[in-house]
């Protein structure tokens, strides 16, 4: 049977576990002389713009022997009218797996539901599944472990949370959000992943209070793709939630500072630090290609 992967809850802990193992040993290079996907054509359906997911899908694609495919929803016959339902049934027929990132969490599902194939979700409103095996090995990397690392997640809670949250109580990672109100996480994810988290996860409002005890600290942009509207607003109301050198200086010193990319310089996170000692903003964004091809090796076959 296909599997898919539409958020981080699709994955059990030991298939996490395996999929940050099996990505570091890509990286040291020591298992990259095969090549799974030979012969195997991978689409990438892009509704928002991408530079680390387009770009790591399709040199890992390339790098494990398949063919990526750029597929533009501008360009193809869904603009003028073709159904989804017909075309996911076509793409089907022609490809071994299928990449989207689109708005509405909702399409993946249906993509998911009429696609024989399995499929990624490359970002929706809700979930950044990719993004969080990256983010988790990173942790990895720097810390040696997950189980029991305090992660402090501060600003906006969006796509990028939801799958951090995820992450976490797959994990056993202890989660605290800092946000303003009005920013918080969806309470039904928070209820649901709550149920089975080995760690806690807690929404408060002061990010000083979530950074003391913290071993990652985790920002991403204030206003997501798609989600522009009234985000002047919003923006005001997330000013005390910059991560900058004052803030930072109140955090343990090895802590570590991740985002997501792109970072809007100035707004989440100020140049020094994101430039700075702490920060393995660059390492976690190359994770995305290890994790990818890890991802990519465990569910086309
Ligand atoms: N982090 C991330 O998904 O970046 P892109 O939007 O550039 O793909
Ligand atoms: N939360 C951001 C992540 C970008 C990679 C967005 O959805 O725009």
């Amino acid at each position: 049977m296909k599997r898919d992967l539409l958020s981080v809850w699709d994955l059990s802990a030991k298939e996490i576990d395996w999929l940050i193992k099996r990505a570091i040993k890509l990286k040291s290079g020591i298992a990259n002389k095969h090549a799974p996907l030979s012969g195997k054509s991978i689409g990438l359906f892009f509704e928002k713009p991408s530079t680390r997911t387009k770009v790591s899908f399709e040199v890992g694609i390339y790098q494990l022997g398949g063919q990526p495919i750029y597929l533009n929803p501008k360009e193809m016959q869904l603009d003028r009218g073709e159904s989804i339902i017909d075309t996911v049934n076509v793409l089907s027929r022609y490809l071994s797996g299928l990449v989207i990132r689109t708005y509405l969490h909702f399409a993946t599902m249906v993509f998911s539901l009429h696609a024989s194939i399995p499929i990624i979700n490359g970002l929706s409103d809700l979930h950044h599944p990719c993004q969080a095996l990256a983010d988790l090995m990173t942790i990895q990397e720097k810390k040696d472990r997950l189980k029991g690392i305090r992660l402090a997640y501060i600003g906006d809670s969006n796509n990028v949370t939801n799958s951090l949250i995820e992450a976490a109580a797959r994990t056993g990672m202890d989660m605290t959000i800092a946000c303003p109100e009005g920013c918080e996480p969806e309470p039904d994810l928070l209820n649901r992943t709550r149920d089975e988290a080995k760690g806690e996860i807690v929404v408060i409002r002061s990010p000083e209070e979530a950074i003391t005890e913290a071993d990652v600290i985790y920002t991403d942009a204030w206003v997501s793709m798609g989600q522009e509207k009234g985000s002047k607003k919003k923006k005001g109301r997330l000013r005390d939630y910059q991560i900058n050198s004052a803030l930072l200086r109140r955090a343990k010193k090895d802590v570590l500072v991740l985002h997501c990319l792109p970072a809007h310089r100035g707004e989440e996170i100020t140049d020094d630090v994101m430039d700075g000692p702490n920060s393995a903003v660059f390492d976690q964004a190359e994770n995305r290609l290890h994790t990818t091809k890890a991802l990519l090796e465990f569910l086309i076959k």
